[in-house]
């Protein structure tokens, strides 16, 4: 209902205004500040971070690597004076390389279990080597005799996605976890949270947390020891590479880009490098299910709040009529799927584009409200394709942060993606653009 009656109010905006070729405009307008830089392809991924000690530890699938944003501090000229914000962390790529620079930082996320790995991940370097050994054979010698640590189990996935004896001693292991003391809890229920998929019949290898009976399982117990195994030796490696030593802390807070809270240290940040989440379906709070059931919300309730609370970048969010799109590409992209409604894999589709550039619009406006005069942004987005219409999120986004006081100083294609087999058979091999936008503020 909701859905149509969005539509219904797209149609009463000027298409004379909206149906002008707008995308062929913006990308006349932008082109001469489209470079290719194809070698940072592997870096605004996660797979660049595989070589990364600590921050391999926890596979947070949409985190960008740890060589990107170390090419982006060199690229900027950052020091220790300068003030990073990332207000969408995830795992905490940005702050982390950022504190090994001894540069301040502060990160934010809405997902709570991205505020605690970024906020944990640097734990480890405080770690002694053999530290978390220890405490697992400690832990091992009486986990089967401690009860069961509540987890939301009333939501749907978590009845399904263990093993009953897999489920029983994660709880155990939890509830062993909890006793100990500051930081080897937090490290060690980090560790237990990374294990958790290889635990279950689940995997994260789409927009959602998929199901797959046939998946071999792995047993707690020695998935955690295993883990353990991993983080020794990258508290060892971390120790090699000096990292200990030459540390800044940064501040990590949960909170949403498009409000941000208060700044929580001195001084105005003057760089901003991030990647939102992509308008591409994808849903944190399904692929991190298991996690969140664990150690994040009490139930299922929550969990659905936590849902409707992220940026709409998923084709659940809740889209009111009143809300549409300011940018007129967007809207002209809208009206086009508003024909081709019967064809597009999800009716939703239009409603979360609509939400996510409304969303998308606050975030801009609220980084031209915190940031440092001259402040500049780096941030990572995807273009995307429905039903053969290109939505070229880049330029879009370039546009809005030019309404909102920024100017576009260069935009770096660092990947073509093809899409899915379907489309590309019936509209061609069309790549789409993942790029890496440079604004500064005016
Ligand atoms: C593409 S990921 C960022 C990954 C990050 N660059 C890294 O390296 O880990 C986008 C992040 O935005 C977060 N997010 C979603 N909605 C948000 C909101 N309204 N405010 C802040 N963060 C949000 C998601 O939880 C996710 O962690």
């Amino acid at each position: 209902m909701g859905q149509q009656l969005h539509l219904w109010a797209i149609e009463k905006v000027d298409h004379k205004q909206v149906l002008s070729a707008s995308r062929m405009e913006l990308e006349r307008k932008y082109a001469p500040l489209l470079c290719e830089r194809l070698d940072l392809g592997n870096y605004v991924s996660y797979t660049g971070n595989k070589q990364v000690p600590v921050l391999r530890l926890y596979r947070y699938k949409e985190a960008f690597a740890y060589p990107f944003v170390q090419e982006m501090l060199r690229n900027l000229s950052l020091s220790e004076k300068d003030f990073i914000l990332d207000p969408f962390c995830g795992l905490g790529t940005t702050v982390f390389t950022a504190g090994l620079h001894r540069i301040p930082s502060w990160g934010v996320d809405k997902l709570p279990v991205a505020v605690f790995v970024a906020s944990t991940l640097p734990l480890l370097l405080k770690m002694e080597p053999g530290q978390l050994r220890e405490a697992f054979e400690q832990l091992q010698a009486s986990v089967e005799s401690q009860s069961p640590a509540p987890v939301a189990d009333d939501v749907a996935i978590m009845k399904v996605a263990f093993p009953p004896e897999n489920l029983l001693l994660l709880r155990r292991w939890k509830a062993s976890i909890e006793r100990l003391g500051s930081p080897l809890r937090e490290v060690m229920m980090l560790l237990l949270l990374s294990i958790l998929e290889a635990c279950s019949y689940t995997s994260k290898d789409g927009q959602f947390l998929r199901l797959r009976r046939e998946k071999p399982v792995a047993h707690p117990t020695e998935a955690l020891r295993r883990k353990v195994q991993e983080a020794e030796r990258d508290i060892l490696f971390a120790r090699q590479l000096g990292w200990h030593r030459c540390w800044q802390q940064p501040v990590i807070t949960l909170g949403d880009a498009r409000q941000l809270p208060l700044l929580p240290m001195k001084g105005l940040p003057n760089v901003i490098i991030t990647s939102p989440p992509y308008v591409n379906r994808y849903d944190y709070t399904r692929s991190y299910s298991l996690e969140l059931c664990f150690a994040f919300v009490r139930n299922f309730e929550e969990l659905k709040a936590l849902r409707f609370s992220v940026l709409r970048s998923h084709i659940e969010a809740k889209v009111s009529p009143d809300e549409i799109p300011s940018h007129p590409t967007v809207v002209e992209v809208l009206l086009t799927l508003k024909q081709r409604c019967d064809r597009l894999n999800n009716p939703r589709i239009p409603a979360m584009i609509a939400g996510y550039f409304v969303d998308m619009e606050r975030v801009i406006q609220e980084w031209a409200r915190v940031l440092a005069p001259e402040a500049r942004v780096v941030m990572v987005v995807d273009n995307v394709r429905f039903e053969g219409e290109m939505l070229p999120v880049d330029l879009i986004l370039c546009d809005m942060a030019e309404q909102a006081g920024f100017g576009t100083e260069a935009i770096w294609v660092a990947r073509y993606k093809g899409n899915s087999a379907q489309q590309m058979g019936r509209y061609g091999r069309v790549p789409v653009r993942e790029s890496i936008l440079f604004w500064r503020k005016r």
